[in-house]
Order: structure tokens, then C-alpha cells, then sequence
């Protein structure tokens, strides 16, 4: 138990922390981080972790980049405040811009700067629905997310997610946001579906969904390339080709949710490059700044940006921006960022990286507890379960995900339960000696976790026949 006056006290007494059972952290106190040095993180004890999910998915650099402070640091001094507001602009926005654009996986006309993923997502929302007033379809607002997506908390990207927890007493998901199949086919396929099976079963039920809503009240539908939160679903072959050809079929736009995936996690720059996705706006966050600041960004297809400007000339103001969205030190510390993953080639380290990250995942995968293993890029998942032969989970009081977790941060790596899948996203600058080291504590730990499950089977079992 911390002292009152200790920082982890303090915690306690003052702080709300997202994501988190508030209940147990009022009884076990945080982890208190004080310091990062390359892909470690320092506790106020001086323990050394290695962030095995590089923050939430986002300090692609590790946590010592003194190329990024010192872009904080120099625009600190020039300009350490501003907005975008009315016109006005700054350098670092406008060249950060600049780069998103000629980085984009598909031609897009403007970026728009928010400071976060949810506020992204929100923003991509407004916008579809701001299009297609614009051409005389304003009823077309309805949008489709899927089971298990992850797109954020404000009350439209929380509705948009399609997790129980981010609906639950909050009144959610808001009228008009639905959801269709989750494209993963190890839980969800068919006993002898192949993926391309599977893909197109997926594809049929989001026809029928539109068909049924009407297609003329369907604006979008929004995926990950990648699901993250959800628990790392790489979608099945063709799963991307035969979705986007039903969009078509009834003019619905694709909004790509890049806040994971995009900056190089899945071995391209973007997911939608990996995966085949040629969508009409992109949300980013995260690895845009390294998550060294808050900012996010919507890139607008030049239709989409069309249909803002005629808008704009029949309504006049473009009723939509953040204080602090593109803020200036936010806007150079993302562009300091976006050079160094080209001075660095860290797109080639990743790919360098992915076969080690790949087969060390793979080889977890032949582990007892584990029933799938999974892997793209720099961002993969072991799914545990109670019997991965007929791929039965474990009930839900086991929390089997959540011991694995424990027992390799008690060795020295953070990483991050999603129920039962654990989950890896390292920093894309990781080293071999340090992927070595992440998953040897890995190992060790579904080591641990198997064993104490053993004992309290067999505890159990001996009561029960005490009992008997
Ligand atoms: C895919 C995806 N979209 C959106 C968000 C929301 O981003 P933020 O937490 O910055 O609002 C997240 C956050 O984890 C995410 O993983």
C-alpha cells in the first residue's frame, strides 16, 4: 500500500484514469512512469519495462528522440500558440499538410487538423454528412461500423465503436451508427469456410444491412485496416475488395480510420497501402507525432473537398474546427516526425523487422493457451483459449489475458490485455536483441499462467469431489 503523501497516493486521490476498472486502481494504485529511453520506460523506482505496445499504439520513435524535443523546443520559442481559425495559418501546419498529402495512399485534396483520433473520426463524420447535403442527398447519414471496432470515445466515435464497454450506461450507441460482422475468421468463420469464403459471406450481410436501412440514408461505413483495440483482426484475403465494391454499388463513402495502422505499423506507410483500401477521407493521430503531442488529421478526397467549397459558398463559414487543432508546436513535432521516418528509413526497419516479429509471434502461437497467433508488420496478437483445438474461451472470471499481462510486466515488459487476446505493438524502432526479449518474456509468462491454471484446476477439482 503507497503512503498517502507518495505520488502513487496522490494518484489515487485525484485522478481519473481512462480504460481503467476504477474500482480495483482505487484498491492497487498506478504505475507511476517518470522517464522513456529508446523503446524503455522508467518507473519512479527506477524498474526498467519495455513498452511492448510503444504507449497506446503510438510512440513509433521510442521515448528519447531528441530530434522531436528539440522541434518542440525551437517552435516553442518562435510561435508557441496560435490557431487556423479565420483564415490564419503558420508554417509547420502548412508543410505538414504538404507531406500528408504526398504521402496519402490515394490522391487527397486538403488535410484538416484535430487533435486527436476520436476528434478525427467525429470531424469524418461531419464531413460525410456535410458532402452529401451538398448534393442534395442530406437524408444519406447513416453509418456503419463493425463489431469490435475501435474509432474512439466522443459520443459519435463511441458510437462508431463497437465494444460493449464503450456503450454501456452511456445511452449508446447514438440513433443512425450500426454495425455489421467482425472480419475475423478465426472466431467468426464457419467450420471449413475458407477466408475468401468468409469474406464474401461478410460482404453479402453489409448488402443486405444497406438494403434494408435504404440505401439512400446509408453516408458511410468506416474500418480499420487493421482492427487495434478490438484485438489486432488482420482481415481475411479479399475481404477489403469485395467491402468496397458493395460501398460502390450504393454510393457509400469509406472512410479509412488510419490511426493505428498509418506511419509505417503495418509495413507500408498505410494500411490501406497493405491492405488494398482506396477510401474517401483517412483519419490519423497517434504515430503522426509519435504521440510526442496531440494531434490528429482527416485527408479529404478531392470530391469531398468539392463539395466543402460549394458548401462554403452557399452557407459562407466552414462551421467545423478545434482551438487547438494544427496547433503550431503539435503541427512541427508531427513534420519533425514525418522526416525522420524518411531519414531513417523507418519503413525498412520495419519490414527488416516484421519476419523475426512475425515468427516469434507464430511460435507462440504451438503454446497451450494459445489458439491463434497473428501478425503484420510490427503489430500482432496471441488469442488465448481454454481449448484451442475446438477454439473454446475461457470464461470470462479466469481473466487469463489480464495474468499473462501481469506476469511479463512483473519481468519487465508492458503490454496490453484486450480480454483474452494479448496484444504486441512495439515501438517500429525496436532492435532484434529487443523483440528477442519481449516475446522470451512472453513465453515465460504463458509459462506461469499455465501452471497456476493448473494448480486451480486441480485445487477445484479436489473440492468438488470433497464435496462429492
Ligand atoms: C483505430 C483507432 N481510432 C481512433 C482512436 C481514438 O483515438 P484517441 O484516443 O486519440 O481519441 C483509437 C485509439 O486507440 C484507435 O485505436
Amino acid at each position: 500500500m503507497d503512503r498517502a503523501n507518495s505520488l502513487a497516493g496522490r494518484d489515487r486521490q485525484t485522478l481519473v484514469h481512462p480504460f481503467t476498472n476504477l474500482a480495483e486502481h482505487a484498491r492497487t494504485g498506478p504505475l507511476v512512469i517518470e522517464r522513456g529511453e529508446g523503446v524503455y520506460v522508467l518507473d519512479d523506482e527506477g524498474r526498467r519495462y519495455l513498452e511492448g505496445m510503444a504507449g497506446l499504439w503510438c510512440t513509433a520513435l521510442g521515448f528519447s528522440e531528441r530530434r522531436l524535443v528539440q522541434a518542440a523546443r525551437e517552435q516553442l520559442a518562435r510561435l508557441p500558440a496560435y490557431h487556423l481559425f479565420g483564415g490564419k495559418s503558420y508554417r509547420p501546419a502548412i508543410e505538414l499538410a504538404e507531406r500528408l498529402l504526398a504521402l496519402a495512399p490515394v490522391p487527397m485534396a486538403k488535410a484538416l487538423f484535430v487533435n486527436s483520433g476520436s476528434e478525427a473520426n467525429d470531424t469524418a463524420l461531419k464531413l460525410v454528412r456535410y458532402y452529401h447535403a451538398a448534393r442534395g442527398r442530406p437524408e444519406k447519414r447513416k453509418v456503419i461500423a463493425r463489431l469490435r471496432a475501435y474509432h474512439g470515445v466522443t459520443m459519435a466515435a463511441a458510437s462508431l465503436t463497437g465494444l460493449a464497454h464503450a456503450h454501456q450506461d452511456f445511452g449508446l450507441p447514438l440513433p443512425g451508427f450500426l454495425h455489421t460482422d467482425c472480419p475475423h475468421h478465426y472466431r467468426c468463420g464457419l467450420p471449413g469456410e475458407s477466408e475468401e469464403q468468409f469474406a464474401a459471406r461478410l460482404a453479402g450481410n453489409l448488402e443486405r444491412l444497406i438494403l434494408r436501412e435504404g440505401p439512400d440514408s446509408v453516408g458511410a461505413f468506416i474500418a480499420e485496416p487493421v482492427m487495434g483495440a478490438g484485438g489486432v483482426i488482420i482481415p481475411p484475403a479479399t475481404y477489403f475488395d469485395k467491402v468496397q465494391a458493395v460501398l460502390e454499388k450504393y454510393d457509400v463513402l469509406l472512410i479509412a480510420d488510419e490511426v493505428i495502422t498509418g506511419f509505417g505499423r503495418t509495413g507500408a506507410m498505410f494500411g490501406c497501402e497493405t491492405f488494398g483500401l482506396r477510401p474517401d477521407l483517412i483519419t490519423l493521430a497517434k504515430a503522426l507525432s509519435s504521440g510526442y503531442q496531440p494531434i490528429g488529421a482527416v485527408l479529404i478526397s478531392p470530391a469531398i473537398e468539392e463539395a466543402m467549397l460549394e458548401q462554403s459558398k452557399r452557407l459562407g463559414t466552414f462551421g467545423h474546427g478545434f482551438t487547438c487543432g494544427g496547433h503550431p508546436v503539435c503541427t512541427a513535432v508531427a513534420l519533425r516526425t514525418l522526416q525522420i521516418y524518411e531519414e531513417d528509413d523507418v519503413l525498412g526497419q520495419v519490414r527488416a523487422r516484421a519476419p523475426q516479429f512475425a515468427a516469434r509471434i507464430r511460435a507462440l502461437g504451438s503454446h497451450p493457451l494459445v489458439g491463434d497467433a497473428r501478425a503484420v508488420g510490427l503489430v500482432g496478437a496471441i488469442e488465448l483459449m481454454a481449448d484451442p483445438l475446438h477454439r473454446i474461451p475461457f470464461a470470462p472470471g479466469f481473466k487469463v489475458g489480464a495474468r499473462v499481462v501481469q506476469r511479463a510486466l512483473e519481468q519487465g515488459v508492458i503490454l496490453r490485455p484486450l480480454d483474452d487476446v494479448v496484444s504486441f505493438c512495439p515501438p517500429l524502432i525496436i532492435d532484434a536483441a529487443e523483440l528477442d526479449f519481449l516475446f522470451d518474456v512472453v513465453g515465460r509468462a504463458l509459462d506461469q499462467v499455465a501452471a497456476e491454471l493448473e494448480e486451480l484446476t486441480a485445487r477445484t477439482e479436489k473440492a468438488r469431489a470433497r464435496v462429492a
